[in-house]
């Protein structure tokens, strides 16, 4: 979490212009925000704004902050200055408190409650005796923890990036070198990029960059040439990024399916190979992409495929690996620490690592032996939707590999048949406005779709909501059941198991809404497929999620305490 963007260039550019860039990243974090420049220090908390100032410059750090250590306040709000170093930081630095009482022996004055600014004072105090190369030795030798870390020193030409864990790239431009946690910050500019690997450092000149490893040797690293599928950042006419990601998702779906036919077509062939070879196969994800993931499970087990998949956080202590697993990673951001932490012990077993992912060069693509991308395009909301719809298809389109019945072509016509049903769903979502729980039943394979409709309420319309297998309720959630719960029934192809579930709560006074595709429901989805139910019910979730939000007046494309890329434990 938390965004940086430095820039260097050979030529002025408006200081404005590196903070309309640190927007671009703003999911990343939006406690609070800061810049700093020619001796000029901005910081605040809130969401980014872009000041006005006509100020020119040719060098720049900024950051948006997702809080860790220390509350959101100006003062914890980055850049932190030491003396003549200014630095920007995401990650955590573990060890901080006995830096900081190292550095306060050595007189040092702290101004926050941040493990960052110890970083600044840190190498304040090494630059005293050691040039910047020895320092960033040092850092990389006495920090614990991780870090992307933008390192200015007062009149010098020359911006350092430090990283471990922590996402950065170098954009390599004309005469402009741009530093960021995820190509997205310059990719209208450059389609050149570095990635850092851990460990490593540069010193990045206008016109040149030096990497070192962390000995302080020099090293020659590759230009990547990227493309990105990036759908315009511009919410167009809608009023939301999240209903503009749900709209999008025919169109994403589509896209998809043409690249696993086309320019992903060889890859999609060897990943599927893979799979085949593999005795186990393991997928490992967290929150909606989990979700995806145990639908992808549930598809592959009907066709006597053996796969699990376990939350990314809890991994290492609940799988075991080896040498004969394939572990599949799931993520939209590919940056995800959770998941990059349970690859990391996948690897260190010897399992072989393969990814699905949204953002192609991501962390997780680059730990991985192969890789397919979904092609969903940049999600700017928080919550996923577009990615999830895309993640389901390619799983479906796997499991079809291993002798799954389902023919995608026809699910982006089925999505835009859920589109038609918005009035209904915009009036349902008045009446749950009035009511702070729900819970939502699934079975088999509507299961994962009742647990990604209530991830989705939680985390947009801030309603608890509980996604639940359906044959549980009996043991124990039953209890909360009372006149008037609203209750979510997903029922698909007659599923009378679940019918009976619905039963018993109706017979204690819930009012259940029934998404269904046989029977008669709230919400009719157009399929007798059981892949495709996951897919078109978990979008009417999403567009339920969506009008509660509006008519209680949150902040939909930046839900509190959240943040689109996890990249801390
Ligand atoms: C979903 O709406 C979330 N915001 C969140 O659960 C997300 O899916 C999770 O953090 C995993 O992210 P990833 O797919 O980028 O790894």
């Amino acid at each position: 979490m938390c965004g940086i963007v430095g820039m260097v260039s050979a030529d002025e550019f408006y200081a404005r212009e590196a903070v309309q860039r640190l927007k671009r990243l703003e999911y990343r974090g939006y406690d609070s925000f800061g810049y700093y420049y020619d001796g000029k220090l901005f910081k605040k908390t809130g969401h980014i704004i872009v000041p006005e100032t006509k100020d020119r410059t040719k060098m720049i750090i900024t950051h948006t902050r997702w809080a860790t250590h220390g509350g959101v306040t100006d003062a914890n709000a980055h850049p932190h200055r030491a003396g003549k170093v200014t630095i920007v930081h995401n990650g955590i630095i573990e060890n901080y408190e006995e830096l900081r009482e190292g550095l306060k022996e050595k007189g040092r004055v702290f101004s926050s409650e941040t493990d960052s600014e110890v970083a600044a004072h840190y190498f304040d105090e090494k630059l005293k005796t050691k040039p910047m190369k020895e320092a960033c030795v040092d850092f990389i030798k006495d920090i614990k923890g991780e870090f992307a870390i933008l390192v200015m020193i007062d009149r010098e030409d020359t911006l350092y990036a430090l990283r471990r864990d922590s996402p950065m790239v170098l954009g390599v431009g004309e005469n402009i070198n741009i530093l960021a946690s995820d190509i997205y910050a310059f990719s209208d500019v450059t389609s050149k990029a570095i990635f850092f690997e851990n460990d490593e450092f540069a010193a990045v000149k206008s016109g040149s960059y030096t990497f070192y490893d962390r000995h302080g040797k020099e090293i020659k690293k590759k230009i990547q040439q990227f493309k990105w599928e990036q759908e315009e950042s511009t919410r167009e006419e809608y009023e939301h990024f999240m209903l503009k990601e749900i709209m999008e998702e025919p169109k994403a779906v589509r896209r998809l399916i043409l690249s696993l036919e086309t320019e992903q077509k060889e890859n999609f062939g060897k990943f599927v190979k893979l799979m085949k070879e593999s005795r186990k196969v393991t997928f490992v994800a967290s929150g909606t992409s989990y979700h995806a993931s145990l639908l992808g499970v549930y598809y592959l087990h009907k066709c006597g495929v053996e796969a699990q998949t376990i939350i990314a956080s809890e991994f290492e202590h609940f799988v075991g690996v080896d040498r004969n697993t394939l572990v599949v990673a799931i993520s939209q951001s590919g940056e995800t620490m959770d998941v990059i932490e349970a690859l990391k012990y996948a690897k260190k077993n010897r399992a072989k690592i393969a990814s699905i992912v949204n953002v192609p060069y991501s962390t997780v693509q680059r730990m991985s032996e192969i890789s397919l991308n979904i092609v969903a395009g940049q999600e700017i909301c928080v919550a996923a939707t577009k990615s999830f719809v895309n993640q389901v298809t390619l799983m479906l389109s796997i499991a079809r590999e291993f002798g799954f019945r389902i023919n995608t072509s026809n699910i982006p016509g089925k999505i835009e048949k859920i589109f038609r049903q918005k009035d209904k769903i915009e009036k349902m979502a008045k009446e749950l406005n009035r009511h702070n729980d729900i819970y939502v039943l699934g079975r088999g394979l509507s299961y994962p779709v009742a647990r990604e409709i209530a991830l989705k309420i939680k985390e947009i319309s801030y309603m608890h909501a509980e996604g639940m297998m359906g044959g549980e309720l009996k043991h124990g959630t039953i209890a909360l059941i009372e006149k008037g719960t609203p209750v979510i029934g997903l029922i698909s192809n007659k599923d009378y198991d679940m019918l009976s579930n619905i039963k018993e709560v109706e017979a204690r006074g819930a009012h259940v809404i029934k998404i269904t595709n046989e029977m008669k429901g709230d919400f009719m989805v157009d399929t007798s497929n059981d892949g495709k139910f996951g897919i078109l019910a978990t979008i009417v979730g999403q567009l339920l999620t969506y009008y509660v939000a509006k008519e209680r007046g949150l902040p939909i494309d930046k839900p509190r305490n959240l943040a689109k890329s996890v990249t801390v434990k």
